[in-house]
């Protein structure tokens, strides 16, 4: 038996914890005994709610704050006895990046090219590398306090990125954006992974783990309660639902009869009905028919996507509390 057999879980992933824990002052446990294995080259998406670990977790893996128990690697580096190294592997991306709204994206950048030690003169020409990337040319010499929520996480994104990292953490980087902004960050991110960059992002929208993630942790006070391929984490709610409107609300009782060959109804009440089937959107066509033949007009039939609420009702017992709260537990 070799040295890493007998530390039994140990494996080469890129990110890994094993009962990494965070008790703050006052005894709030925070992370409570979490364990990860990101191999290189994966998109892991860690979904929770507001207060349920995240940023503590980024935040030991990042060693910027020392686990209380339990240990971490990152890059092949631990991240409490190895920080400095940890740091040169890693790029970072946190929640609540103060930058100076004074100073230019340029400026900015060229400055976090100093701060990991590039020549002047490979310090800009980065910048204006990365100013490309993510798409703030034209906004370069802009004062940061003209620039839009989305601007300013994609100039997080490239500060980010001024040292080649490759693992990039990056804490709800898309939290408050608006749709159009949101997407062109995600193609962004899938674009670095395309290129070989392990990412570890926190979010709170089950939307944002489905799109990017290869594997997703739902983390609910300070525990890992589910962990596996979106697709995985959709199943666990169970049979996909389809919504359906009617437009005689007086027909309901009629419709729930019907439609219960195909699956289980219940009543929303106004005409709506809600349907669980095995089917999912493959129960659209026998629905309308079914429906049609008893003369009973529909207004809308649509396939339910399970939301994080979904999951976490499914997993943890309970809903998860709404983003924007302060998210004590
Ligand atoms: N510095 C701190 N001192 C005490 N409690 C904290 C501190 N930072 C966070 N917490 C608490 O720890 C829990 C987890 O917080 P956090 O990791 O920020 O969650 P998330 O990022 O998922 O919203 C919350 O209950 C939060 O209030
Ligand atoms: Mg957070």
């Amino acid at each position: 038996m070799n040295g890493a057999e007998k530390l039994g879980r140990r494996t080469d992933a890129t990110i890994e914890a094993e009962g990494l824990e965070r008790v703050y002052p006052g005894g709030l446990r925070a992370v409570d005994g979490v364990d990860l294995a990101v191999e290189a080259g994966e998109i892991y998406g860690f979904l929770g709610p507001n207060g349920a670990g995240k940023s503590t977790t980024v935040r030991i893996l990042t060693t910027l704050l020392r686990p209380t128990a339990g240990h971490a690697r990152v890059a092949g580096y631990d991240v409490v006895k190895q920080a400095s190294q940890v740091r040169r592997s890693i790029g970072v991306a946190l929640q609540e990046a103060a930058l100076d709204p004074l100073m230019t994206g340029r400026e900015l950048l060229q400055l976090q090219g100093a701060l990991h030690g590039l020549r002047r003169a490979e310090s800009r020409s980065r910048a204006e590398q990365l100013l490309e990337r993510v798409d703030l040319v034209d906004a370069a010499d802009r004062l940061l306090n003209t620039y839009s929520g989305g601007m300013r996480r994609r100039l997080d994104l490239a500060m980010a990125l001024v040292h080649r990292p490759s693992v990039l953490f990056l804490d709800e980087p898309t939290t408050g954006l608006d749709p159009v902004s949101r997407s062109s960050l995600w193609g962004e991110l899938r674009s670095l992974n395309d290129e070989g960059t392990t990412i570890f992002l926190t979010t709170q929208y089950l939307e944002e783990a489905e799109q990017l993630a290869d594997r997703v942790g739902i983390i609910d006070h300070g525990k890992i309660v589910a962990e596996g391929t979106p697709q995985e984490l959709g199943r666990l709610v169970g049979d996909p639902g389809l919504y359906v409107k009617l437009i005689d609300p007086s027909q309901s009782d009629r419709a729930r009869e019907l439609l219960a060959v195909h699956g289980s109804v219940s009543d929303r009440g106004e005409g709506c009905l809600s349907l669980r089937t095995v089917l999912g959107a493959r129960a659209i066509a026998p629905i309308v028919r079914t429906l049609d033949e008893a003369q009973i007009e529909v207004d809308a039939v649509e396939v339910e996507e399970p939301t994080l609420d979904d999951v976490f009702l499914a997993v943890t017992g309970h809903r998860a509390e709404e983003p924007g709260e302060d998210g004590s537990p």
